[in-house]
């Protein structure tokens, strides 16, 4: 497993991280067995970096990451979110502590290595749509920074979701150890130039712009919620219906885009778009971990095999910039 400099901090990430997300579901709905397999086969492949938030499954995730990692042992970076509800973002500071609590108990520890604001962020806060403001930003990263100064958290981070302009705005502020940004092979512009007309959000280059105020990059949605396997079909522990993030209206039209790709297997670049989807986001080199979210273990295998194969060859690529080239103005 290759390793990369995790931002200004002192850690350093494995390329490939485990997302505890509900979309894949192992960690919220999956048996105790079956996490800890899973869990164990991600340490011992070294993977270090651990994604969970405590509105995963109402927090079951970092319960269930707590136990595995307390049966099993080992050193391993853990990042949680803090996803202020409607009602608590009046007391923007006080929820956060409260928040925090409740995740260390959950996860059996007296600190987390990183924690990250969870909601997406807007020039003006949206309470309905659970979106915050960058003023909010600003004080939830300053309560984060007293948590700091009580060892209760090692470093903090933002979602890099929302409106492009405020991620952007609070990413300048220097203010931040990290991001989470959605990139993948739908939608590649948190990683590099799209045409004005391109018909998904446009990213800004978020990765490249963090990299240069040293923040660590989390990449996630790479496999576009799983849309990047080509198929409709779900595994049962994962969430059944699920709300693209910065591709297309729905996860259908996603499945079918996603299939547009598929020259990349039948010409032999790879053998499978999930493949393709993991390569591509590990190529881009300021990425410091890619996420995926994991149904059951057999996933975790082939995402740790394709990691491991390295970035993408470089024609697949260039056949890829001809192929977002031709998205733009087409929705
Ligand atoms: N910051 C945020 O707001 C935010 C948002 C989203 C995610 N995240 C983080 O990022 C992580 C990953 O995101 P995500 O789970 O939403 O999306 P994802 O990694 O893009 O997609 C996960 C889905 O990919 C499919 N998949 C995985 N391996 C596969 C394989 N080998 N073959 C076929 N399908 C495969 C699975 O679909 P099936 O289950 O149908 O098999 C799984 O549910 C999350 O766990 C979470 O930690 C953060």
């Amino acid at each position: 497993m290759e390793y990369r400099q995790f931002g200004r901090t002192e850690l350093r990430v494995s390329a490939l991280g485990f997302g505890c997300g509900a979309v894949g579901g192992l960690l919220v709905r999956g048996d105790h067995r079956e996490i800890v397999k899973a869990v164990s086969y991600a340490i011992e492949s070294g993977i270090n970096y651990f994604d969970t938030a405590r509105s995963y499954g109402d927090s079951q995730s970092e319960t269930n990451l707590g136990l595995a990692l307390k049966e099993l042992g080992g050193e391993v970076v853990i990042g949680t979110k803090v996803d202020l509800r409607s009602e608590e973002m009046d007391d923007i500071e006080g929820s956060i502590l409260a928040s925090v609590e409740g995740s260390l108990q959950r996860l059996q520890r007296e600190r987390v290595d990183l924690i990250q604001l969870h909601n997406p962020l807007a020039l003006q806060r949206r309470p309905e749509q659970g979106w915050l403001s960058t003023d909010d930003a600003e004080a939830a990263l300053e309560a984060f920074a007293k948590l700091k100064e009580q060892g209760k958290v090692g470093h903090y981070g933002i979602n890099g979701l929302g409106e492009t302009p405020a991620i952007h705005k609070i990413i300048a502020t220097g203010l931040a150890d990290t991001t989470q940004t959605a990139y993948n092979l739908l939608n590649p512009s948190a990683g590099q130039h799209v045409p004005s007309d391109f018909p998904f959000q446009d990213y800004e280059q978020i990765i490249s712009r963090a990299a240069t105020m040293g923040m660590g990059t989390i990449a996630i949605r790479v496999l576009a919620a799983g849309a990047l396997s080509g198929s409709t079909a779900r595994h049962p522990n994962a969430a059944q219906g699920v709300g693209p993030i910065g591709t297309s209206a729905s996860y259908a039209d996603d499945v079918a885009l996603a299939r547009k790709l598929s020259f990349l297997v039948e010409e032999g670049y790879v053998e499978s778009l999930i493949e393709a989807a993991i390569r591509f986001v590990i190529g881009n080199a300021a990425v410091s971990t890619a996420l995926v979210g994991l149904s059951n273990t057999a996933q975790l295998e082939l995402a740790i095999a394709f990691a491991n194969r390295g970035p993408m060859p470089v024609e697949a690529i260039e056949r890829l910039n001809e192929v977002w080239a031709s998205m733009a103005g087409t929705v």
